[in-house]
């Protein structure tokens, strides 16, 4: 069967090349490549040179060829913007020039935040060297195994325990894995409880699986009248900092939850199979009284697939759910619904939120 056209094996070659973008991007963070090109000005185009020299490097000139080849490459794939810059004539009448390069709508997010007197690591640089990271590689490198045995989750299969149990025992991944959860929320949930006024009626809230308590600690500030409870694996209490109006409980929420009027459940489905969400909706059924509620924040996955960022976005989550956790996913609203009325809740209400396909789903009883 002929299939291929003409020009086809330029794109066959750009497909195999893929896989370095992000570890080339990976390189130029490390190396500072995008935060040296800001400082130098917002349309600043700087040539592999004029970087080097703000890099420590053994040898500049043979580093600075080194660059150029890693700055072209990003050049070509739209990350940098590439200028030429006339340096003169070379005395034989050919005018010599050289390449500079300056930030892209894309790069301009791997450039540092300052803000008051201090600096953050961007949030697109986080998302980069966590992709990046050594036990995704191998999750992605197992793909497959999670068509050829369904129910593995290709991470399991590398590292022989679920993420949750890895994180316990690295708690440098587990610092990173923090930080991504920190800039996930910045990026996509910031808005979502400004947004979302579901909070008048509610007097106690617990926050199952809430982490360190951050989200709980937001919440009361823009509703101080809400009591705060924070609960999740005694490991990750044990860290949790002192947050005004929070407490925090520790404990497994498949085995149960503490009772409550509200109860929050804000990236938690994603991460589990149907039954598993079913144990922890049933826990959460029996924690609340007859006019309870549970708010569950979860992206969903849009009915129609358009080819637009946000579905882009809840299809990369989904991905990184099926390497990262056994029957982990993102779900359509049926789906949710679905999962709710198989417990005995009996109404689902739904709130869009503005960003990343994000929304808020109430379920009473
Ligand atoms: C994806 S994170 C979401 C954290 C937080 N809700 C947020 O939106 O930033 C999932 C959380 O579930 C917690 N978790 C995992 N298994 C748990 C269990 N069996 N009981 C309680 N918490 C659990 C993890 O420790 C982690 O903090």
């Amino acid at each position: 069967m002929e299939v291929q056209e003409a020009g086809d094996q330029l794109s066959s070659s750009q497909l195999g090349g893929l896989v370095s973008i992000p570890m080339v991007l990976r390189a130029a963070i490390e190396l500072n490549v995008f935060n040296i090109i800001a400082d130098a000005g917002s349309d600043a185009y700087l040539s592999a040179a004029e970087i080097t020299s703000k890099i420590p490097t053994t040898d500049p000139n043979s580093a600075a060829y080194t660059l150029e080849r890693i700055l072209r490459f990003l050049g070509a794939n739209s990350i940098l913007s590439i200028s030429q810059k006339p340096l003169g004539n070379n005395g034989e009448n050919a005018v010599r020039h050289e390449w500079t390069y300056g930030l892209t709508k894309m790069s301009r997010c791997l450039v540092s935040i300052s803000t008051g007197g201090s600096t953050a690591t961007s949030p697109a640089s986080v998302m980069i060297r966590f992709s990046c990271q050594r036990e995704l590689l191998e999750s992605l490198l197992r793909i497959k195994d999670a068509v050829l045995e369904p129910g593995s989750a290709p991470f399991k299969k590398a590292y022989g325990v679920n993420f949750y149990e890895y994180l316990e025992k690295k708690p440098i991944f587990r610092q990173l894995f923090d930080e991504l959860m920190e800039v996930g929320e910045k990026l996509v949930f910031d808005d979502v409880f400004k947004v979302y006024g579901g909070f008048e009626d509610v007097r106690e809230l617990i926050d199952v699986g809430g982490g360190i308590g951050t989200t709980s600690a937001k919440i009361i500030s823009l509703n101080p009248h809400v009591r705060g409870l924070n609960f999740d694996l005694p490991q990750v209490i044990a860290d949790a900092p002192t947050l005004p109006g929070v407490k925090h409980a520790a404990g497994d929420m498949f085995e149960s939850i503490p009772n409550a009027q509200t109860i929050l459940l804000k990236r938690i489905l994603h991460n589990w199979d149907d039954e598993r969400c079913k144990r922890l909706l049933r826990n959460c059924w029996e924690a609340l009284p007859a006019d309870g509620k549970v708010i569950v924040v979860e992206m969903a996955i849009p009915q129609e697939l358009e080819n637009n960022l946000e579905t882009m976005n809840v299809l990369k989550e989904d991905l990184y759910m099926m390497l990262l956790m056994a029957g982990g996913k993102e779900r359509t609203l049926a789906e949710f619904d679905h999962l709710a009325k198989a417990v005995g809740f009996t109404k689902m209400k739904v709130f869009p939120m503005p960003h990343g396909s994000v929304h808020v789903i109430e379920l009473y009883k």
